[in-house]
């Protein structure tokens, strides 16, 4: 039985993670910690609310105090760090909470690990990184491979970038028994509209325009959240301390392929007069705009035997279900309503 903290569960990939961990290892005691911002929504996790082998605790990981507390009191032997500033365009326009929950975040998780773990080896501390790091690439140039060299373009990838390189200094300075992900684009269930993805979606249905970024030929890599839980799984469990694993799901689309693709899939799903496409719009490029991201996932197939179980075009279309079976959802996120959910739920209690 373990017993893990996962930060940012209440995200999209961390809450993904928390339902899929909690379906595949019903034994184990999870303990979420999260700072409910814009981004993380507890409605995600209503499901788990009565399951008492998990605990949701709202707060801060830059809170040391806080966080060696829970360690100490749940005696936690396996952290999944999902816990980040993730959107790009936000980096841009306001850094500094980057730099404070990427880069001092994870160095307090870091620092409370190395201190009450002392030199535990049968412990494990999971940090959850991107592609990005790893900066851009051009059409001809080979995917990325986890010795490729650090080229972050963007404050949230500079501050991933910088992240990863305290938990590599952790394994090789005190020896804590870390582990790194990169991953590429995910798409899928739970994912916050202003994401590429479900903001075309939402769009599309509500007659907006769906903004593409220059002449949408950029390229990314994408894979099903759930992949990527699966790959996080087979890491944490599998994997050798100290050590980097890409993940990555092989399928690279430029951003109006991917754009097309909704489009042609909600003319079926849901026919409107006029084809989604006609909403297209080209909007002006966001600054310093990566060109291309490709992950060679070949390290974590081969050594852990890990592979993406979904086709794109599948889970193109499963996610699209699931955003227009879950308008509640998207309605609530996008009033803000669902900041009110914490306070009716836990309000009254303490858990
Ligand atoms: P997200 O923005 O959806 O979720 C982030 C979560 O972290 C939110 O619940 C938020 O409330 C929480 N959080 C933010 N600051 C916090 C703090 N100071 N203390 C505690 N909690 C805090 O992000 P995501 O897309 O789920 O990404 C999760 C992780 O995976 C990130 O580390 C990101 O860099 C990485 N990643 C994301 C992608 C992607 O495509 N989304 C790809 C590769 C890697
Ligand atoms: P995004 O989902 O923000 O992920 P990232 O920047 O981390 O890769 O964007 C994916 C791609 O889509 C990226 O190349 C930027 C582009 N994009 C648009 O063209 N229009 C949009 O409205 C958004 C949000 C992104």
């Amino acid at each position: 039985m373990s017993r893990l903290l996962i930060t940012g569960g209440a995200g999209f990939i961390g809450g993904n993670f928390t339902r899929y961990w909690m379906r595949q290892h019903p034994e184990d005691r999870v303990v979420v910690l999260d700072a409910l911002t814009y981004a993380g929504n507890l409605e995600s996790l209503q499901d788990l609310e009565s399951d008492p082998s998990w605990r949701f605790v709202h707060g801060d990981i830059c809170d040391r105090e806080l966080v060696e507390k829970l360690f100490r009191e749940e005696n936690i032997d396996r952290v999944v760090h999902f816990a980040a500033e993730s959107h790009v365009d936000r980096s841009i326009t306001g850094p500094d909470a980057f730099i404070r929950t990427n880069i001092e975040g994870t160095f307090s998780l870091l620092e409370v690990a190395r201190a009450v773990w002392q030199e535990r080896d049968d412990v494990r501390f999971l940090h959850v990184s991107t592609d990005e790091v790893y900066g851009s690439l051009d059409t001809q140039d080979a995917a990325f491979t986890e010795t490729s060299p650090y080229r972050p373009n963007s404050p949230y990838s500079a501050s991933k970038a910088a992240s990863d390189h305290l938990v590599r200094a952790y394994f090789e300075t005190y020896g804590l028994p870390v582990l790194t992900t990169n991953c590429s684009n995910n798409y899928g269930p739970y994912q916050f509209p202003e994401k590429l993805i479900p903001l075309v979606i939402l769009n599309a249905l509500e007659g907006k325009p769906l903004p593409v970024y220059g002449d949408g030929k950029n390229i990314r890599d994408w894979l099903f959240v759930e992949d990527h839980c699966t790959g996080i799984e087979a890491v944490l469990q599998n994997g050798k301390a100290g050590e980097v694993y890409n993940i990555g799901g092989g399928t690279e689309r430029t951003n109006i392929e991917i754009v097309e693709t909704l489009c042609s899939c909600l003319d079926r799903l849901v026919p409107a007069s006029l084809s989604y496409r006609e909403q297209i719009q080209f909007v002006t490029d966001r600054p310093g705009h990566d060109f291309r991201y490709a992950i060679d996932a070949g390290r974590i197939e081969a050594r852990l035997g890990w592979k993406p179980a979904m086709d794109f075009e599948t889970g193109i279309e499963q996610t699209i279900h699931w955003y227009l079976d879950h308008r509640d959802w998207c309605d609530r996120i996008r009033s803000g309503a669902y900041r009110d959910y914490y306070e009716q739920q836990y309000s009254q209690r303490t858990r």
